[in-house]
């Protein structure tokens, strides 16, 4: 059997509620060894110990659903000197004009297109839809079929909802939550949440 002199080392999942589960069941899809999960919550069985040798040659994805605490937990671990890969599921689309930043999940069949610009632990769940030309900040996350048109600006920590859909040119803030279902037609203040069609803050 020849054996590369670079394999790709095992990962590290930080977080092991539903958001880790997920990032853990996409890695496997795209063929990374899964080495176990860390967590704070010791009623969770077979966790990795946090002394564990075998960290020391992993990468690190923080998969916590919470975008501050995910952001917190990345900057937390990169001070102690980890290194951080993307999960991407295989029947997602990334263009190769694309830029990613690290420990980025990115689910199946989610878009990402040319000219786009990911930040550091941002979400972009099943089906969701980054264009052209869109800047997502830090620990942004886009739910499940939510979509971005092209040129949209997201500041960090924002969640955009369930299936919602934001036009061109569109900038929402930082901390902001975009309901489930909602348009966004024009820019969103910092810390707002906002629903319905268009979105208005609620
Ligand atoms: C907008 C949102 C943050 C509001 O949450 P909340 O503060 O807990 O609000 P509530 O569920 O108490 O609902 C408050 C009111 O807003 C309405 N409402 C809630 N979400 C709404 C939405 N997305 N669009 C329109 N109306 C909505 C409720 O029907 C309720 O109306 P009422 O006062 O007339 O009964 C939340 O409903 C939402 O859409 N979150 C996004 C969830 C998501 O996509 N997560 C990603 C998981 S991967």
């Amino acid at each position: 059997m020849i054996q590369s002199a670079n394999p790709t080392p095992p990962l590290v999942i930080v977080g092991a509620g539903d958001h880790g589960t997920v990032v853990a069941d996409t890695a496997q899809v795209a063929g990374r060894q899964v080495l176990g999960h860390l967590d704070d919550d010791p009623s969770i069985p077979n966790l990795l110990a946090p002394d564990d040798p075998r960290l020391a040659d992993a990468q690190f994805i923080v998969a916590i659903g919470d975008n501050a605490t995910r952001l917190a937990i990345l900057k937390r671990l990169r001070a102690e000197g980890r290194t951080f890969t993307n999960v991407i599921h295989p029947s997602a689309v990334i263009s190769p004009g694309a830029t990613l930043g690290e420990s980025v999940y990115v689910g199946p069949l989610a878009v990402v297109n040319t000219h786009a610009t990911l930040g550091d632990a941002v979400i972009i769940n099943s089906g969701a839809v980054v264009e052209h030309h869109c800047t997502v900040g830090p620990a942004v996350h886009l739910a499940p079929k939510a979509a971005l048109a092209g040129r949209v600006t997201v500041h960090e920590r924002t969640l955009v909802g369930v299936g919602a859909k934001i036009l061109p040119g569109v900038t929402l803030g930082q901390h902001c939550i975009v309901g489930a279902g909602a348009v966004a037609v024009t820019d969103i203040p910092d810390h707002t949440t906002a629903i319905g069609i268009p979105a208005r803050p609620c």
